[in-house]
């Protein structure tokens, strides 16, 4: 996995409790040291029971200390505590939610925790009936209450073989948490940012219709990365399997026009629209109201435009004045250069993104693109990149445009 640019060089405290979810905190430690982070694990006496203080230093590469007794601990505690940017616990027991709450302090993590002054994420664990327990939610409430977030527990199967809401929340998205917690007053903190992914499904009858190659990947990055820098994000996904980026409000939509409809609507007042999706230039204009039958003879498709969504935004930018900064793409075949400045005009942009997507390693469904960022000042040839990467790139410039104005 890549280094995550808003996790690289900070300090993450790993606090690991006693829960066989334990053993899906050190899948958690490697994802976070990976992405650069540089990560402390403190095991609970009982955490060490189910996985061992080894297990996470020859993930982190660093000590994973899980007593408080030994000869440097009091030094110790204060050190970890010290300059941590987030003190996660995963997974957080009713044990150690108790022990959080009122302040007790008997051990390496719940001394450091109450040592450390950075934001504090809990990520729950325990049989859904322990988790309901007016006990365990009075505790919640108080952590709550002193600025902690508690991300979690997930609904389904548990250990015991009951199902119930208890479940820790999987590495991935609490790797999700972990990043919105550390871009929270990142550079966009505050702007609203509207992205579309994905590609239009435009309808010939009900079992059928016409779209494109787009797997939304790139715009689904887009959405990350802005997230990263501390933006509310809207992300408008065509029909993709993708999963939603942790923090993000998604609206699904099909057609072009549901698009056309979604966009104009949460990009009035955003700062920032960023339009990644492959959108339907035409789209039958009749779709039949039941399936086509191939003994009925050959269809005839007549197609009609749909709404040139870009051209849509620039109308209502031409009169509030918002969205700020608008990002288009163009995904051509040939001609790359001419064709993307023809729309940066046309579609009154501040930025275009062009790609080759003749290429296979580049555009539709790759993990990699090669793009060049166009504007009204030159045109910035990218270097084939992971779509991560490039949109990290196109979050640099429309950050760089909003202060502008
Ligand atoms: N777009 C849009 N509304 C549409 C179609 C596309 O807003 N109905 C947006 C896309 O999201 C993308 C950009 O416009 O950001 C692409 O421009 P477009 O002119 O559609 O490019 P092509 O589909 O390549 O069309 P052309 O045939 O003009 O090259």
């Amino acid at each position: 996995m890549d280094v995550i640019p808003v996790l690289r060089g900070k300090r993450i405290l790993l606090g690991v409790s006693g829960s066989i979810a334990a053993y899906k905190a050190a899948e958690l430690a490697s994802r976070l040291t990976q992405a650069g982070a540089r990560v402390d694990a403190i095991l609970t006496a009982a955490a060490s029971r189910f996985v061992t203080p080894l297990t996470f230093q020859s993930l982190t590469g660093r000590p994973a200390p899980a007593d408080l007794w030994s000869e440097d601990a009091h030094v110790l505690h204060v050190g970890l505590a010290d300059g941590a940017d987030l003190l996660l616990i995963a997974p957080a027991t009713a044990d150690i939610l108790a022990k959080l709450a009122h302040g007790l302090a008997d051990d390496l993590l719940t001394v450091t925790a109450l040592a450390a002054r950075c934001p504090l994420l809990i990520a729950p664990a325990m049989d859904a009936g322990m988790f309901e327990h007016p006990a365990v939610q009075a505790n919640l409430t108080a952590l709550l209450a002193r600025g902690a977030t508690v991300i979690g527990p997930a609904g389904g199967r548990m250990a015991s073989g009951l199902t119930g809401r208890g479940r820790m929340l999987e590495p991935e998205e609490i790797l999700g948490h972990v990043r919105r917690a550390a871009g929270r007053s990142g550079p966009l903190a505050g702007r609203h940012v509207v992205v579309t992914a994905g590609g239009t499904e435009e309808p010939i009858d009900p079992v059928r219709s016409l779209s494109n190659r787009s797997s939304g990947k790139q715009g689904f990055a887009v959405a990350q990365a802005a997230l990263d820098r501390g933006a509310n994000v809207t992300l408008v996904a065509a029909p993709c399997s993708l999963p939603t980026p942790v923090g993000a409000s998604r609206i699904d939509v099909s057609t072009a026009h549901e698009m056309a409809h979604a966009v104009l609507e949460a990009s009035a007042g955003a700062d920032a629209l960023v339009m990644a999706a492959a959108v339907a230039d035409f789209r039958p204009a009749r779709p039949a109201d039941h399936k086509l039958k191939k003994d009925a003879g050959l269809p005839v498709l007549e197609l009609e435009r749909t709404t040139d969504i870009l051209r849509a935004v620039a109308e209502v930018r031409a009169r509030t004045g918002r969205p700020a900064c608008v990002v288009g793409f163009a995904a051509e075949t040939g001609d790359l250069l001419a064709n993307a400045r023809k729309k940066l005009q046309e579609k009154r942009l501040s930025l275009v993104v062009a790609n080759d997507v003749s290429k296979p390693d580049a555009g539709f469904g790759a993990d990699t693109n090669r793009v060049t960022l166009i504007d009204s000042a030159g045109a910035d040839e990218l270097p084939l990149l992971s779509k991560a990467e490039v949109a990290e790139r196109i979050l640099d410039r429309v950050g760089a445009l909003l202060t502008r104005d």
